[in-house]
């Protein structure tokens, strides 16, 4: 990415960027604040979730996507400026995400911050979303300890599943990623293979509650193999054989489907974890391990993390759920931390469909991970 000194010492100054995300099926805009001591405040966070518009179609589909984006996020902006009661001269910069992601909204969003950037003269900072997934734990520190590079991530979205050494601002290993699908496209693909209904991931977390995970048997793909890489697409198989097979297709089998569903993905979770929680504690010499993303959201994947982690002494931290999923306030506090770092963007920049966090990884292994996200279905 091109990246130029930003010409004014900003690193000595509190930072306000508004940040824009528009890379899938939420619509997003926030304005966060970096005091003096790099402490981030969230002063708006402004979301348009387009379930409604994509529900009849049992995913997201790419074109109402971008058309929904631009008719709602002109009215998040204003929004969140008279929320946080600041106009555009109180603006330090403008962060929008830039890739990955769907490209037609995706542009939607980076166009629109470089327009406000052009306009009031303020640098324009290009997020990789993955980034603000990444940097999201720092945002809000829920569970009292503070949170400190390097850092063991598994960042778990809709598009991606990929364990990754966090080392520092843009610095990213990746020591693992799903070889097929990404978690949430599982949880999807299996929640409507049920009937669950759309969004997946928390209809199905609502149905196993009740469940019997016992009652079916399902496979625990790469579980106990070396290295920490995933694969969820034979679950998902499994999960469909399963309720194809099934004679009564009811409430009680929906909620042990999905039961079995989430227990099958946890053992495989934490074997993955574990195998990369030896290799960064033997690279770093540090034990703390962070989950962000969508599927971070889901209470019982927290838990048995929160379990696992204890286990092998790794300090557990996540983001509060609601800034796990897509959202502006992280877009908006990777940008702050790039423009105190001394980075932005040129408006010449060009939207990125695949955009991974540790480049070098992704030449090596093109077929594991590079920086997919697309519509789920
Ligand atoms: O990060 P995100 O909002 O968008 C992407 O960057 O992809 O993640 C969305 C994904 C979806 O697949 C959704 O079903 C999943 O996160 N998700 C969940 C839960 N909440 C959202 N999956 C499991 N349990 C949840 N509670
Ligand atoms: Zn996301």
């Amino acid at each position: 990415m091109p990246i130029r000194l930003y010409d004014t010492p900003a690193q000595y100054r509190p930072l306000t960027i508004l940040g824009l995300e528009t890379s899938c099926d939420e619509t997003a805009a926030a304005i966060v604040r970096l005091d003096e001591g790099a402490n981030p405040h969230i002063l708006s966070d402004q979301i348009y979730s387009q379930i409604d518009e994509h529900a009849l179609y049992g995913g997201v589909v790419p074109e109402i996507a971008a058309r929904a984006h631009v008719g709602v996020l002109d009215k998040l902006i204003a929004r969140a400026m008279v929320d946080a009661n600041l106009g555009y001269a109180d603006l330090d910069g403008i962060a929008a995400t830039t890739g990955p992601g769907l490209v037609g909204g995706v542009m939607v969003g980076m166009m629109s911050a470089k327009a406000i950037a052009l306009a009031h003269d303020l640098p324009f900072l290009a997020i990789n979303h993955l980034e603000g997934h990444a940097l999201s734990p720092l945002l809000e520190q829920t569970s009292g300890q503070q949170l400190g590079f390097p850092y063991l991530l598994l960042l778990v979205s809709g598009g991606h599943t990929q364990l990754l050494s966090v080392e520092g601002l843009g610095q990213y290993t990746r020591l693992g990623s799903t070889i097929d699908d990404a978690l949430g496209e599982a949880f999807d693909k299996s929640a409507k293979i049920m009937g669950l209904g759309y969004p997946g991931g928390p209809a199905l977390e609502r149905a196993a509650r009740n469940g019997d995970p016992k009652r079916f048997s399902l496979p625990r793909p790469l579980k106990g193999k070396p290295g920490c890489d995933f694969s969820f697409s034979g679950l998902k198989t499994a999960v469909r054989r399963c309720w194809e097979e099934l004679p009564v297709k009811d409430d009680k089998a929906r909620a042990d489907l999905s039961a079995a569903f989430q227990a099958a993905v946890a053992d495989v979770i934490i074997d993955r974890t574990n195998n990369a929680m030896d290799i960064f504690s033997a690279q770093q010499g540090t034990t703390t391990f962070v989950v962000a993303g969508g599927v971070a959201a889901n209470v019982f994947l927290r838990e048995r993390l929160t379990a696992a982690s204890k286990t092998k002494g790794f300090a557990f931290m996540a983001p509060p759920l609601r800034l796990c999923t897509d959202n502006g306030a992280m877009i908006a506090h990777a940008g702050a931390l790039r423009l105190r770092a001394g980075q932005n963007d040129a408006l010449t920049i060009s939207a990125r469909p695949r955009w991974p966090l540790d480049e070098d990884a992704a030449k090596a292994h093109p077929a594991s991970g590079y920086g997919r996200k697309g519509p789920k279905s």
